[in-house]
């Protein structure tokens, strides 16, 4: 019976072709939308970047990355031959600062890891300009660092280096943030430590993504695409300049160099079809909705991103437990009726408790080829309190991880298809013996830790990729996915070389 009940939670969470198609058109229209006015739900924000890198590129930059699991500042040397050499120091973001009762809280903190950055990788750099400082003298513009500054939240960008919060997302609460440039906040508090930096630019994770693929591996074409499978998710691609009407047909439309004829436009897809014409919306996506800090926005991204997928799963199993028939986690010698009592889980297991579950659970659950499942049943023995699961217990559990891991992948192939679909690449095809030649291949640079760890992503991605009328099995083949691991920090340090030069060209 415990099999059975599994089978038909897991069946909620089928995302079949017909959906897939569905959704993807749907993609079409918002990108669409998004690209001619303000307020829609894919944001398309232009981004000020019309150009991608070709690997020549060279200087030393500094970057520094908000937005992910982790904090980080980096300094990147560029060598100018496709390779640069990173020095970099990450930390946790503190939970407390993510909700803190004001933005001063958070940038003194990032200000500071900069600073203890550079005292530690670049200290006579740091402590002779401090000094000329403090001696009254003028920093040098040779000295000063460029810095990119990945902040990956959605953000209105009036130019390179000023941007303003739009919303939070992801978890991050602090509400005097929005409306302000998260630029100047930044600067604001390095220049109250005196340090030798400038925001030169400011970089979506996605955008850094898709800067650094380019540069790493420079195609006949160029990277089409960057997206981020991590904490939230979210995209950025090339799209022709003239088709950004809500840039190019307004008055005050701000700086950027037309040349090129094309943009980076942040799409922010997390925010696709908030308002669920064609996403899938079970008991356990309405609940986890209900009960976050954004009701009714990014919905895309929380049945998607690794942020999320960990309390579905716990939704979905608190779900059978609450049917005292279905025999899951059952303590058999138990003769009361009473759920917590008969059952083997802990009072105080984490799967009690809103976001309980990490998202690391479900790949523990899609990687364990144990016999028995022995990985998975001692994981939620040591970590979730649930002691003496049986392989039918832990059987179950995994056929309803793998639909909510699947799921994931199948609506992140509707992103992805939608933006391949848009770019007329597959419209052209140097090669017609069924062999993908170099000149063909559509290039898409990834990162975070669900596209990372989860085994079996990409692949359910691909499957579904193959099921879209216009992609197919030919058009699948032509996609190629490559992690552009911690790449945002050397894409910010490309934007900041390009922008250090525009902002000395125009003062
Ligand atoms: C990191 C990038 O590698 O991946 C960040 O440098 C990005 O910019 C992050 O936000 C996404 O992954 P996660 O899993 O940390 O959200
Ligand atoms: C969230 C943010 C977006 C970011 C993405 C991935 O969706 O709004 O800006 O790119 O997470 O980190």
């Amino acid at each position: 019976a415990l099999a059975e009940q599994a089978k038909r939670v897991a069946a909620e969470f089928e995302f079949d072709k017909d959906h897939v198609q569905k959704a993807v058109k749907e993609f079409l229209r918002e990108m669409d939308e998004g690209l001619q006015k303000e307020g829609t739900e894919l944001s398309q924000i232009p981004t000020y970047v019309t150009a991608v890198p070709n690997g020549t590129e060279k200087g030393l930059y500094m970057a520094v990355d908000l937005g992910g699991t982790n904090f980080r500042v980096c300094s990147i040397q560029l060598h100018g031959n496709t390779t640069f050499s990173l020095t970099q120091s990450k930390v946790a973001i503190p939970r407390e600062l993510m909700v803190a009762q004001t933005s001063k809280e958070l940038f003194s903190f990032l200000a500071k890891q900069i600073e203890n950055f550079l005292k530690q990788h670049h200290e006579e750099h740091y402590s002779s300009t401090i000094k000329r400082r403090e001696t009254g003298g003028q920093v040098k513009e040779e000295e000063i660092f460029n810095l990119g500054f990945t902040f990956s939240f959605p953000v209105q960008q009036i130019g390179i280096n000023k941007g303003l919060l739009m919303r939070w997302t992801k978890g991050f609460d602090i509400a005097d943030a929005i409306g302000k440039d998260v630029c100047a906040l930044l600067q604001a508090e390095i220049d109250e430590l005196h340090l030798p930096v400038r925001v030169a630019a400011l970089v979506n994770d996605t955008v850094g993504t898709l800067m650094a693929r380019s540069y790493t591996s420079p195609g006949k074409t160029g990277t089409l695409l960057g997206a981020i499978f991590g904490t939230g998710t979210n995209g950025a691609y090339v799209e022709k300049l003239d088709k950004v009407t809500k840039l190019t047909q307004s008055k005050d439309g701000g700086i950027y160099d037309k040349s090129t004829g094309e943009m980076i436009v942040n799409t922010e897809w997390g925010s696709f079809d908030n308002s669920l014409r064609t996403l899938p919306n079970t008991p356990y996506d309405i609940e986890l909705d209900e009960k976050s800090v954004n009701p009714g926005i990014q919905m895309f991204e929380k049945r998607v991103s690794g942020m999320f997928l960990g309390e579905i799963l716990r939704l979905a199993l608190v779900g059978l437990l609450k049917d005292p028939k279905v025999p899951l986690f059952r303590d058999e010698n138990s003769a009361d009726n009473d759920v917590h009592s008969t059952t083997q889980i802990h009072q105080d297991s984490p799967l009690y408790k809103q976001w309980g579950i990490d998202t690391s659970f479900l790949s523990i659950c899609a990687g364990d080829t144990s016999a028995g499942w022995r990985m998975l049943r001692q994981t939620l023995d040591k970590d979730y309190g649930i002691s003496a699961v049986s392989a039918e217990d832990a059987e179950a559990v995994r056929e309803i991880a793998a639909a909510v891991g699947r799921r994931a992948a199948r609506l992140s192939a509707v992103a992805i298809a939608a933006i391949v679909i848009t770019s007329g690449r597959l419209d052209t095809a140097s090669s017609t013996s069924g062999e993908v030649s170099e000149d063909d291949v559509i290039d898409i640079g990834v990162d975070g830790s669900l596209v990372e760890f989860y085994p079996g992503f990409e692949d359910h991605v691909r499957q579904a990729l193959r099921e879209v009328e216009e992609i197919g099995e030919q058009g699948e083949k032509r996609v190629r996915i490559g992690i552009a691991k911690d790449g945002s920090g050397v894409g910010a340090a490309l934007i900041a070389l390009v922008a250090g030069s525009v902002l000395e060209e125009t003062g």
